[in-house]
């Protein structure tokens, strides 16, 4: 990989000192959570950029490598380079706290600042009044941090090892462990508001008890595999879990912004939130600048883990997984328009990327072949060509009627039939457009339709 050029020296340099300005002021009054957030973001983003750079060569010497299989002369690129951005994203998080609460430790001691509001008699014995301190807050941190910690370790062991699908398809669950064990002893609601319509059969509150702890661990499974099988075309990955973490900040900002009659009750989880996003942002960006087309780095499955994670954690433990799940509508749909081939009822290629036509450097539909000596079951192939004359695949019969090769079911190989052979970049443009609009949608409908279903916005 070329080394950093001097434009970028320079612009990383003042990017990092401006942050590190932000940072030396934040922490002289009294933290200011929100600036040194972005800030830490900043210097995230620095930091991710430039290590990515410096470790390229390293990863492909060590053997995490892949060919780009959507370009004329395939060059082999570093793989699982998401590593670098998980890795500093945890590192921002830990240095984050004592920002997120130097207010609180201040005011428990007689620390500097003399701000010691709550010294009462009796100080010099006890020491600190750490029984003041927000420890259950500093528990989302840390539970947060041990989830994603893991979901890290589990995605460089996948990418190490190449692990077949339906190993590594539960290896999130593992992971979520310590954040869903978190939220039993601190929130441990387990109730769902019942929509209107449903109110006079099931009354207003449902405990849903046991199924409200699966329905979580699905979301933890769910949200980092629907990204990993959401890839194939550079920037796709990355791109998709940049637009979903600014329309969680688009959402979080509805409910903390000045103009929300304050303190709402939400706004704490919001903040964490914001605070988790923030750097989030800063280090995918890093990434994206290297796996945007032409791609230098892929991003590996550890990136995807860890990507999806960081939203599971947010939705749960920020208390608004349903409205997490609105902004996933792509990834929903590619997921149960995938099920054929991921239940195995229609075959599944090791690779269902989208195929790379050499001669005009544009992307087709790639396809599952049906050999004669591995059929088709009779019944599935007729359903494959009713979903081709509704445009919804593209499937290539015999002389006799059998389907012999249908396209593979990715909603970017049905953007494809639907929009005709595209560059790779103008795809994955094309495909963020469509994911953004969705997203949007996803959040007036959660803030002005669910007014139809539910008494109130609980903005409000
Ligand atoms: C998932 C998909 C698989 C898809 C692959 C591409 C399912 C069940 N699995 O598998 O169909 O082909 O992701 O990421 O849907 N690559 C490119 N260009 C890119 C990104 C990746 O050519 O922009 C290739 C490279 O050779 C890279 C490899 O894909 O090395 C990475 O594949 P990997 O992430 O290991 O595949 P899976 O996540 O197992
Ligand atoms: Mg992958």
């Amino acid at each position: 990989m070329q080394d950093l050029s001097s434009t970028e020296v320079y612009s990383l340099s003042v990017l990092s000192i401006a942050c590190i300005a932000i940072l030396v002021n934040a922490w002289k009054s009294d933290g200011e959570p929100l600036f040194a957030s972005l800030a830490i973001s900043g210097a995230a983003f620095s930091f991710t950029y430039a290590v990515i750079r410096w470790t390229g060569d390293v990863f492909i010497k060590r053997g995490y490598k892949g060919k780009d299989l959507s370009k004329k002369s395939p060059v082999e690129l570093p793989e699982a380079m998401g590593l670098i951005s998980a890795l500093v994203y945890l590192l921002a998080v830990v240095n984050f706290l004592p920002f997120a609460f130097k207010r609180d430790i201040v005011e428990a001691t007689s620390g500097g600042g003399n701000k010691d509001r709550v010294l009462e008699a009796g100080m010099d014995d006890t020491g600190r009044f750490l029984h003041r301190f927000p420890l259950e807050k500093l528990a989302s941190y840390g539970f947060a941090y041990g989830t994603l910690a893991t979901t890290t370790i589990l995605g460089i062991l996948d990418d190490s090892f190449d692990m077949r699908w339906r190993h590594k398809f539960f290896i999130p669950a593992f992971a979520a462990l310590p954040m869903l064990g978190l939220y039993f002893v601190d929130f441990g609601v387990t109730h769902v508001v019942v929509p209107l319509p449903l109110r006079p059969y099931l009354g207003e509150l449902i405990d849903l008890g046991g199924f409200y702890y699966l329905y979580m661990a699905a979301i933890a499974i769910f949200c980092p595999n629907c990204i990993n099988i959401l890839a194939g075309v550079n920037g796709i990955e990355v791109g998709q879990s940049l637009v979903i973490a600014l329309l969680l900040l688009l959402n979080d900002f509805l409910y903390v912004s000045p103009w929300m009659h304050q303190p709402h009750p939400a706004t704490d989880s919001h903040l964490f939130s914001i605070y988790l996003l923030l750097p989030f942002v800063g280090v995918s960006l890093a990434l994206l600048t290297h796996n945007w087309f032409p791609a230098k780095v892929f991003v590996g499955d550890t990136y995807c883990y860890f990507a999806g994670m960081v939203f599971a954690v947010v939705g749960i433990l920020g208390h608004f997984s349903k409205t997490l799940m609105l902004l996933f509508i792509p990834q929903i749909f590619n997921f149960l328009y995938s099920a054929p081939q991921l239940f195995k009822v229609v075959p599944c290629p090791r690779h269902r990327l989208p195929r790379f036509n050499a001669r005009t450097g544009l992307l087709e539909p790639s396809v599952a072949t049906f050999s004669e000596e591995k059929p088709l079951r009779p019944v599935v192939g007729e359903v494959l060509k009713v979903l081709h004359e509704l445009r919804m695949l593209r499937v290539e019969t015999n002389e006799k009627g059998r389907v012999t090769q249908c396209s593979n079911f990715t909603i970017l190989n049905l953007w494809l039939v639907c929009r005709g052979p595209l560059r790779e970049d103008r795809l994955a443009t094309e495909i963020l457009v469509m994911q953004t609009l969705c997203g949007l949608l996803g959040l007036w409908m959660r803030h002005s339709l669910a007014l139809l279903l539910f008494t109130q916005d609980n903005r409000f």
